[in-house]
């Protein structure tokens, strides 16, 4: 049995944004009779939210090397790229065509709950099939799509794909991809100033306090079930290619960025942070009895520039975070939250809602301790202050008193 939770291994340095997200791309070719009709090279990494005898769990993996396209079609005016895996999963796009343009009608996946190595303690042994008729992937005829840059696509609220690195043709005419490219937007915004075949430089990375993110997930699409407005840093321990030793590295997530989704459940919500090769989840659980909701578990994969394979954690047994039902969880102080010895997470500024949000809005909030804390210090200082104060009032008192008796004497 073959785990398709396989790591992904540092690739060359193609184009500037390849460099940046080091990947191995995979190639997908579709032949009919002896000419190729669609071709594609890209990542796909699958997020997915599924029930475990433990609860909610979360895995992240990629789309592997050895997915076959035997299933893919090219007759007729619908053409169909199928990418099988593993132990009965597949991504399957279907292209049409119109005028001068084709693109990405439908998109859906298919995955296998049965299997263990992907989806351990999974209590369900379904094959499930989720699709979506909304993809941002349309180009001009005899042109290939390029979108370098990430993109999430929700294909419900416990499945999305992220793409990257992606160059991709169907109804190709010639066995090669087209040296004529439709750019996708997000692309185009990236890489307008990169002169091509110069070394990139590194982005210049985020530091010092994260930006305040704000996320919103959406029962139907107005009513806000769960509100999250957060800074956070990463840090990860991993072995770094170029030092040839372990290293931490800490990297802001940049809010304008990190794409969102994520369900509300009636004991169990999860949110999910995507922001370019990085992964957050994050799972809130509910306990009726006492009504408190706190962050059960967090799962992360990466794939940052200097990391020889994909980097993923995820513990499931975590008690953070911690308030009660109807109220929102503030906590404006800085908090480590410590996922596993090689991950851990900062919070700045947080406020947080993951059950019973009405109106849109955060209902009261409860504060951390920390900050509690925090705002115990002024006080303190304010009384010692005013202690001071009182001396020197009372001393000076008792000076003039002395002084006032002396002048009587003589
Ligand atoms: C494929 O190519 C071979 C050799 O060029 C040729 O004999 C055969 O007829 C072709 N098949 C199709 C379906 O075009
Ligand atoms: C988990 O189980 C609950 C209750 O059976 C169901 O409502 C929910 O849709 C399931 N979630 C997933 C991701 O399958
Ligand atoms: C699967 O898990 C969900 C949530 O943990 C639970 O509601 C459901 O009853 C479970 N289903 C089975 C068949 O065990
Ligand atoms: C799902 O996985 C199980 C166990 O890995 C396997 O026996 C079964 O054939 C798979 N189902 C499909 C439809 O491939
Ligand atoms: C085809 O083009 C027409 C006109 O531009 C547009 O209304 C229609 O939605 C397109 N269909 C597809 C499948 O792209
Ligand atoms: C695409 O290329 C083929 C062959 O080179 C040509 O016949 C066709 O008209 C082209 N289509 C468009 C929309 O440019
Ligand atoms: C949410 O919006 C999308 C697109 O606007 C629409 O297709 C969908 O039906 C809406 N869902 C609900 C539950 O309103
Ligand atoms: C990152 O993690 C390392 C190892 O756990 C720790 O030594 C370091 O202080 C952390 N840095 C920050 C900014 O959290
Ligand atoms: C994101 O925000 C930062 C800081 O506000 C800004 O410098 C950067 O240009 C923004 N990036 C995008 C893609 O909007
Ligand atoms: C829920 O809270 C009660 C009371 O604090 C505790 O006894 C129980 O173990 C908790 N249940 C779970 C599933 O954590
Ligand atoms: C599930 O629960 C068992 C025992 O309660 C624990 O050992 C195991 O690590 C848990 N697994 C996950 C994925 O949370
Ligand atoms: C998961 O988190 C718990 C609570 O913080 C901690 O005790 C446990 O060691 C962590 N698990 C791993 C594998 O690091």
């Amino acid at each position: 049995m073959m785990s398709i939770r396989q790591t992904v291994t540092a690739g060359v340095c193609l184009t500037l944004m390849g460099c940046l997200a080091v990947t191995h791309a995979v190639t997908l070719e579709v032949k009919d009779g002896n000419s190729t009709c669609i071709k594609a090279v890209l990542n796909a990494n699958f997020s997915i939210t599924y029930n475990s005898t433990n609860g909610t769990n979360s895995v992240v993996f990629a789309l592997p090397d050895s997915a076959s396209t035997d299933n893919s079609t090219c007759n007729g005016t619908s053409q169909r790229l199928v990418a099988s895996f593993g132990d009965g999963h597949a991504l399957t796009l279907v292209f049409s065509r119109n005028g001068s343009l084709y693109g990405v009608t439908q998109m859906s996946l298919r995955y296998n709950l049965s299997d263990n190595s992907t989806f351990p303690q999974s209590n369900s042994t379904d094959v499930v099939t989720v699709e979506t008729n909304s993809s941002r992937i349309s180009a001009s005829m005899n042109s290939t799509y390029r979108c370098l840059s990430s993109s999430p696509v929700s294909l419900n609220a416990d499945v999305t794909v992220t793409f990257s690195d992606v160059h991709l043709e169907a109804y190709m005419q010639t066995g090669n991809l087209s040296t004529n490219e439709s750019v996708c937007s997000a692309d185009q915004t990236v890489t307008t100033v990169a002169p091509p075949k110069t070394t990139p430089a590194p982005s210049p990375l985020p530091t010092g306090v994260p930006e305040r993110g704000n996320y919103t997930i959406t029962s139907d699409n107005t009513t806000a079930c769960l509100l999250a407005v957060v800074g956070l840093q990463l840090n990860i321990t991993y072995f770094s290619t170029t030092r040839n030793k372990n290293v931490s590295e800490v990297r802001n997530l940049q809010p304008n960025k990190t794409s969102f989704s994520g369900s509300c459940g009636v004991t169990v919500a999860t949110l999910i942070l995507t922001e370019d090769t990085t992964n957050l989840n994050f799972t809130f659980t509910l306990n009726s009895t006492s009504q408190k909701f706190h962050l059960s578990a967090v799962s992360v994969s990466a794939r940052w520039p200097d990391m020889t394979v994909v980097f993923s954690a995820e513990n499931s047994s975590l008690q953070y975070l911690q308030g009660s039902v109807g109220r929102s969880y503030m906590c404006n102080s800085e908090q480590t939250l410590a996922v596993m010895s090689d991950f851990s997470l900062n919070t700045f500024r947080l406020q947080l809602q993951p059950f019973n949000v009405t109106r849109n809005q955060f209902s009261a909030a409860e504060e951390c301790r920390m900050d509690q804390e925090n705002m115990l210090i002024p006080i303190i200082v304010g009384a010692a202050l005013a202690g001071l104060v009182l001396i020197v009032l009372i001393a000076y008192l008792i000076g003039r008193k002395r002084t006032r008796a002396g002048y009587q004497t003589i």
